[in-house]
């Protein structure tokens, strides 16, 4: 079993993204061959700062190792590493329409967002993700809900490259966490939790202090009534719900028993800041520890891109000359 997911490295990461994804992580790391890429060349699509995105990659790194990946046991690399990546992203454009790309949702959303330059990296974005997972003969991408349609074109891709030039790629599914896999925000619980369009208060980041964490749990937006129950009408409620689930590891139903007599909305609030508290807590305590060595985190990153490239290139080799790139025998 094979296991691979990809995180970009800019932006603070938050609640939905440990939730949603980063915990799915290392339970891959538990259930087969987990391989973790921070995608530095995807976030290039957000035009960050050079410095900033350099640093970026490091901050994410040890949020990961501190989330419980262990380097020993999975594979954690930076994308822009390995090089097949992008060589096989450009192999792969041309087995993608122009026109399912400008259907996807995301990038129909972020050239909105970005309106006076919009890229044509942003519009090849969803290429550069199925080639990172082709690449690897992927079985299993831990994802939250957003990134559905990206896996599905992935597999779209791969589909139509076989059958037009052979058998190359392994066809990948998403896993999607049964809670947690759409985290909505703290203030506007009809938007998702993101870096990009919550507000402060809006969005729990990981290395959130517990002080923050109650404050923004207690400023939470809820629904009118006082039932603690999920719902339609009641995106505030049911967002808690959810994220008390996925923190404390039970199902929703669980949380709407146990809070069934509560008096109101305020100490249930309470009652979830706490179970995040206490799920973040070890995370950021590592981090502080792994963070500052940059150079411990550069050896680890590098030892990953040996492994990363060892398992893609052959992969990509034979895409390479299934499609008639390279002189006729082989060197
Ligand atoms: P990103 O930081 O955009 O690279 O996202 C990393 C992972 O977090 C992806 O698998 C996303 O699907 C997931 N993710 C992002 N926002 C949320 C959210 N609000 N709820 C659940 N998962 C999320
Ligand atoms: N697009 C993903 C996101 O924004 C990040 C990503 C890039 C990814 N390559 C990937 C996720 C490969 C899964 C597999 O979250």
């Amino acid at each position: 079993m094979r296991i691979f997911s990809g995180i970009q490295p800019t932006g603070r990461k938050h609640l939905g993204n440990y939730l949603g994804a980063i915990r799915g992580y290392v339970e891959g790391q538990e259930r087969g061959e987990g391989i973790y890429c921070i995608v530095d060349l995807h976030a290039l699509t957000a035009g960050p700062d050079p410095n900033e995105l350099r640093r970026s990659v490091y901050d994410t790194a040890a949020i990961l190792i501190a989330a419980g990946l262990d380097p020993e046991r999975c594979i954690l690399f930076r994308q822009s590493d390995v090089r097949e990546h992008t060589e096989l992203c450009w192999l792969l454009c041309n087995v993608a329409s122009f026109g399912e790309l400008s259907r996807m949702t995301q990038f129909k959303e972020k050239s909105e967002q970005h309106r006076q330059f919009v890229s044509s990296g942003l519009f090849f974005y969803p290429v550069l993700q199925a080639a990172d997972i082709l690449a690897y003969q992927t079985d299993e991408v831990p994802v939250g809900e957003d990134q559905k349609q990206h896996i599905e074109l992935t597999r779209e891709i791969a589909q139509r490259f076989n059958s037009r030039f052979g058998q190359t790629f392994a066809l990948p599914v998403h896993r999607i966490p049964p809670v947690g896999a759409r985290i909505m925000d703290l203030q506007d619980p009809r938007k998702r939790m993101s870096t990009t369009a919550s507000t402060e208060q809006g969005a729990v980041y990981i290395l959130d202090d517990a002080a923050i964490i109650r404050r923004k749990f207690k400023g939470a937006v809820t629904d009118s009534g006082k039932e603690i129950v999920r719902g339609a009408d009641k995106p505030g409620i049911s967002n808690l719900i959810d994220i008390a689930a996925a923190a404390r590891g039970v199902p929703p139903e669980a949380i709407e028993k146990e809070f069934a007599d509560a008096a109101g909305y305020g100490s249930f609030k309470e009652a979830v800041g706490e179970a995040v508290v206490e799920l973040l807590r070890p995370v950021r305590e590592r981090y502080e520890q792994i963070r500052p060595d940059e150079e411990a985190v550069d050896a680890l990153l590098s030892r990953g891109a040996d492994k990363a490239r060892a398992i893609a290139s052959p992969t990509v080799a034979v895409a390479r000359e299934q499609m008639g790139i390279g002189p006729v025998r082989p060197r």
